[in-house]
């Protein structure tokens, strides 16, 4: 059994008897049936921010009635940030902002159920939620039973300020876990994290959801970013081609709340929801639900767009070929047939062609447009979507439905990005689980020329550009990891660059190396420590703008001399 599975231990103990806990090829994962498809619903941030009340909730909860969404599937109405009264009451407990939810949380989550909607309310695993109101840290057992007691059927979890507790994301959120689950109801663990890694080191395990982005805002450049973090090399090693691994029944890659209807247009909103359907990704609406307009309500209840989020099957599509702005992906559904998306992002008009071959089909197969809710016909071994203009796309289904589900790709295998050999293993051959900023270059500085610090010439290593985190899978298989760190000669600037390793996620600020801040002028650093039982290592610099070495970097494992 690895370190992981052990540190689950005592969740498994407590969760056993309630739970069907079932062990995947992809590691321990939870399936308690409550996110079997990607949760579906509205939450009031990309919408009103800390502009909530209780007349408007209301108004949002019959809206999501009267306009049908509730019928397409969004089902949970979720109250983010804003909710909650700025201090505890006398009994340590929280409460709603009297002033704009006079009558309770506990009532308005009585009014959402009657109208046949499910609760859904945000916390923070910080000391403070990230508007400074009180967060859940220390009260975790007390605030889940009060959730529980409002009636709460969906909690999103936030991280800001976690980074100060003092303790590892993996054992605080089977705190949280646990905590839930001796309420005894049940209720979907939504969290957000910007993207910090938890599909790496395995919140699937404790939690449906995980954020896989910094904050989606209301254009289609962060629309295409927040797509990019699940679909492409966004925040993981180019060789996974997105996180669609990682997910499954039960765990979801988190793109971050819907924008449509708060984008330039119906190209932009249908292009937004097209991406989100093949990723698998959930759909919570952040519209005002109050006011919108019928072209807006026709995309969010697009039943055949929502059919492939929705798909049982829950395999996350993937790109299957990119050329600059152009891209195609795919999403092989539990009917036999496949989703595939043509999108052209580029100024210039351009054809897009899928062959059957990129999509696991051959011969003569059906098309039939989602959007139009059309059948094209049949095509022969290719088809193209022709003359695309900026954002524009094609969403189709090829295939009869009916037959054998068509197989995915295979999964990067677990030798490739996790230490699996005693002796040496440089970090640059291993494929990293995530990173933030530039990506790492192997071998090189991050400009491409030799890695050089002080004068000295490495020939391994990684180069970064500033600020940056890089994630690795040590598998609790290394003894030590061993680097030199430093300024690339190559930056001639006046910043400073700050090297730290971590154990884990950037929130468990388990820091086992700090260089503090390094000028170009200071000599080398040499790194050589344990990492013992380390699962994740962490590698992060700030800096603004510097190129910063990570030289020789390497792990030694199983007590051999490194050569
Ligand atoms: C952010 C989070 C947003 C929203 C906001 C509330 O950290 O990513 O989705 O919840 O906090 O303060």
């Amino acid at each position: 059994m690895t370190k992981a599975n052990g540190k689950l231990a005592p969740w498994i103990a407590i969760g056993s008897s309630i739970l069907l806990v079932v062990f995947s090829s992809r590691g321990l994962a939870k399936d308690d049936g409550l996110a079997r498809t990607p949760p579906m619903g509205w939450n009031s941030w990309n919408a009103f921010k800390m502009d909530i009340d209780e007349s408007k909730i209301k108004a949002i909860a019959d809206a999501m009635v009267s306009s049908g969404m509730r019928e397409a599937g969004y089902v949970y109405l979720v109250l983010d940030d804003g909710w909650m009264a700025k201090a505890r009451d006398g009994d340590g407990n929280l409460t709603g902002d009297p002033l704009k939810f006079p009558g309770g949380m506990k009532a308005l989550g009585d009014y959402i159920h009657g109208k046949g909607l499910k609760y859904g309310l945000y916390e923070c695993r910080g000391y403070l939620t990230c508007q400074k109101l009180p967060g859940s840290l220390g009260h975790e057992e007390r605030d889940m039973s009060t959730f529980a007691s409002w009636g709460v059927d969906y909690i999103k979890l936030d991280s800001c300020f976690a980074e100060r507790n003092g303790r590892l994301s993996s054992v605080e959120l089977a705190v949280y876990r646990s905590a839930i689950e001796r309420t005894g109801r049940p209720m979907v663990l939504s969290l957000s994290d910007f993207g910090n890694g938890s599909w790496a080191w395995g919140a699937g395990a404790f939690v449906h959801l995980w954020r896989t982005s910094y904050d989606i805002s209301r254009n289609i450049g962060s629309v295409y970013a927040c797509a990019e973090t699940s679909g492409g090399d966004g925040v993981i090693h180019p060789a996974f081609n997105g996180l669609w691994q990682f997910a499954g029944p039960g765990r979801w890659n988190d793109a971050d709340m819907l924008q449509v209807g708060n984008l330039p247009g119906p190209k932009e909103d249908k292009v937004h929801f097209s991406l989100w359907s093949i990723l698998a990704s959930p759909l919570m609406a952040g519209n005002d639900l109050r006011s919108m307009p019928e072209s807006v309500r026709a995309i969010l209840t697009a039943p055949e767009v929502i059919a492939v989020n929705q798909d049982p099957r829950g395999f996350q599509g993937y790109r299957v070929y990119r050329n600059g702005g152009r891209e195609i992906y795919n999403r092989p559904l539990s009917d036999g047939t496949t989703a595939v998306l043509l999108l052209n992002k580029n100024e210039a008009p351009a054809d897009l062609t899928v062959t059957w071959d990129e999509i696991g089909l051959r011969g003569a197969q059906k098309v039939r447009d989602l959007w139009e809710r059309k059948d094209l016909g049949e095509f022969k071994n290719s088809f193209t979507a022709a003359n695309l203009s900026r954002h524009e796309h094609l969403f189709l289904k090829v295939g009869t439905p009916g037959g054998k589900p068509l197989p995915g790709p295979a999964p990067v295998p677990l030798e490739k990005y996790s230490v699996s050999r005693s002796g040496t293993t440089y970090l640059g051959d291993l494929y990293y689980v995530m990173k933030q900023g530039d990506a790492p270059r192997t071998d090189t500085n991050s400009a491409g020329g030799a890695l050089s610090i002080k004068g000295t010439k490495y020939p391994k290593g990684l180069g970064c550009r500033t600020s940056s985190r890089i994630m690795y899978k040590l598998g609790g298989k290394a003894d030590r990891f061993r680097a030199v760190a430093g300024l690339d000669d190559s930056y001639a600037g006046p910043e400073t660059a700050r090297f730290r390793v971590l154990n884990e996620d950037f929130f468990g600020n388990q820091v086992l190396f700090d260089s503090g801040k390094l000028t170009r002028d200071q000599a080398a650093v040499k790194i050589d420590i344990d990492v013992k039982g380390v699962e994740y290592l962490l590698l992060m610099i700030d800096g603004k703008g510097v190129a910063g070495d990570w030289a020789d970097a390497k792990v030694i494992a199983g007590g051999r001399r490194d050569p």
